[in-house]
């Protein structure tokens, strides 16, 4: 399936990390701690954050002053279409990396019947999650590109909010997921549409990764789905509606 669909489709890489950034703007806002810190303790919190911020501009920018591409690529691709590629793999690295935080925000945070099945399950999507990490910025490396995998860098560049639910139900959460997975999935599926025609080798990982995400999707949305096929969550389109209406049917199945 290498190439098939596109033809020299580079030049639409911006389109599929916007198209990555509006898919998963419905993350929505998780929200800061400093609010929920009081006193000194939420002083000191807060210095402490803004000590943090600064370091991590400071070592975007430190990076950024060094060029992120380097002066080879693979065997057999042209130094531009080989750093295009590894460059493509960035804003799949973040939503990544983005993902396994999540997803393990929520394995803390799930509560109500179902909690042990539903937190249990969370863990082996993180350890597939943190591999899927691991393995597309080695493939930028191998590229020559420097993969950013600073929590500064990927905060600076995403345009997304963060995932929204706090302390919630089991439904909830798991209505939240699909939400963020039908995102991530379709701006998976654009990148790896977008590398096609240039390089079988990453196209053929992200084809596997998007496999496993789409696996992950489905034990998700079998705790959403009807007897009758139909999921609590169809058509809607951001994180916060698709906990409420998976929260009512569960009311109305129970
Ligand atoms: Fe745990």
């Amino acid at each position: 399936m290498v190439g098939s669909r596109v033809g020299m489709r580079l030049g639409a890489v911006p389109a599929a990390a916007r198209l990555t950034r509006k898919m998963m703007r419905h993350i929505g806002g998780r929200g800061r701690a400093a609010s929920s810190f009081g006193g000194g303790y939420g002083q000191a919190m807060a210095t402490k954050r803004k000590t943090a911020k600064k370091s991590a501009s400071k070592s975007v920018s430190t990076q950024s002053a060094r060029p992120a591409t380097g002066s080879y690529t693979v065997p057999g691709m042209t130094l531009a279409d080989g750093h295009q590629v590894g460059r493509t793999l960035q804003d799949r690295l973040n939503s990544l990396n983005d993902l396994a935080m999540t997803l393990k925000h929520v394995h803390w945070n799930v509560v109500g019947p179902q909690f042990i099945a539903v937190h249990e399950m969370i863990d082996p999507h993180v350890v597939e999650v943190r591999d899927m990490v691991d393995e597309t910025a080695e493939r930028m490396a191998t590229l020559g590109v420097s993969p950013n995998g600073t929590p500064g860098a990927l905060v600076a560049s995403r345009t997304w909010d963060d995932y929204s639910l706090g302390r919630a139900t089991t439904s909830e959460h798991l209505g939240a997921l699909d939400s963020v997975y039908d995102g991530l999935i379709a701006a998976h599926r654009e990148a790896q549409d977008s590398v096609g025609e240039l390089d079988a080798v990453t196209e053929d990982m992200l084809i596997g990764q998007i496999a496993k995400l789409e696996l992950f999707q489905w034990f998700v949305r079998a705790h959403l789905e009807s007897t009758g096929g139909d999921l609590a969550t169809t058509g809607v389109q951001d994180e916060k509606t698709a906990a409420k209406r998976a929260a009512r049917a569960a009311r109305s199945s129970s």
